[in-house]
């Protein structure tokens, strides 16, 4: 198969009441075993790079190895780009083949946050491809994007409506209380806010944020209406445990295939227990 648009994925994900998990990647043997995962799991699957990934692998890599994958496997797999504010680079993505892209310009104002995501939503309309955009600010450290918990913004439902209506953009994260990375305590999902958030947009909603949520907390978040989840940090910290502790038993092993392969089943092991959370398992 070719990468498909996460569009047609994620609407159904929303109509059937589940979510699709988008996992960000850093290396190739990450990719490949979020990719093993999914097929053995029959799972739709969001392969998500952030806008450093796409700058330390280089965009070409990234695009042929998730084609490759995507050609290989029997399940729909779509690449998509988060968080990103840079319009050139948005536009390569698109013509290198990403199907799949997030502008975020919640850093600005309002209007212009509407402005600049209509811009890139009609640009994305033609390509074909799914469009995703951010209201208020979800706290924490994801790459170069780090939002002091002080600045953390909740979205605001009416804001969130007109957000989505004069955008036109297929998808929609509105910030409800979750952060990106590790969360010092419990996380604080605003469920009333979702609730009403659910209502006014029927767009599928997204959840930034994915690492540490509680499986309760997150089914609700997808009774509510999410139907893509963004999972970053705990696959980042399994690949790297498994580093770690290969090299505390074996101190001079050099080969770096021998501490790439239990790593890379400690990332699988992560991303099935997040596809049984999101309820997508056999929905490819
Ligand atoms: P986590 O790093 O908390 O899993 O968040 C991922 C994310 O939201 C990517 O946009």
């Amino acid at each position: 198969m070719e990468l498909v648009s996460s569009v047609s994925m994620l609407n159904e994900a929303r109509k059937n009441g589940y979510a699709v998990v988008a996992f960000n990647f850093h290396t190739l043997e990450m990719m490949q075993a979020v990719v093993e995962a999914a097929e053995e799991c029959r799972s739709p699957l969001i392969l998500q790079t952030t806008v450093g990934t796409v700058k330390h692998l280089g965009l070409d890599y990234v695009v042929s190895a998730a084609k490759t994958a995507a050609q290989n496997a029997r399940i729909p797999i779509a690449l998509h780009l988060d968080h990103c504010h840079d319009f050139d680079l948005i536009v390569r993505c698109l013509r290198a083949g990403y199907t799949s892209i997030m502008i975020d310009a919640s850093m600005h104002p309002f209007q212009e946050n509407i402005q600049r995501t209509k811009w890139v939503a009609d640009i994305a309309k033609i390509f074909q491809v799914n469009v995703e955009a951010e209201l208020g600010k979800v706290g924490g450290v994801e790459d170069d994007l780090v939002v002091k918990d002080e600045d953390a913004l909740l979205a605001n439902p009416a804001e969130c409506e007109e957000f989505v209506k004069q955008t036109g953009i297929t998808s929609f994260a509105p910030a409800i209380g979750t952060a990106h990375g590790l969360y010092k305590g419990e996380p604080k999902i605003d469920f009333p806010r979702l609730e009403e958030i659910s209502r006014r947009v029927d767009v599928p909603l997204v959840l930034h944020g994915g690492s540490g949520i509680p499986v309760q907390q997150i089914k609700q978040c997808v009774s509510l209406g999410v139907a893509k989840i963004n999972v970053a940090t705990e696959l980042k910290n399994a690949f790297s445990e498994s580093i770690k502790d290969f090299f505390a038993q074996n101190p001079t092993e050099f080969d770096p295939r021998k501490y790439l392969i239990p790593a890379k089943e400690a990332v699988k092991k992560i991303v099935i227990q997040k596809m049984e959370m999101a309820g997508c398992i056999g929905r490819a």
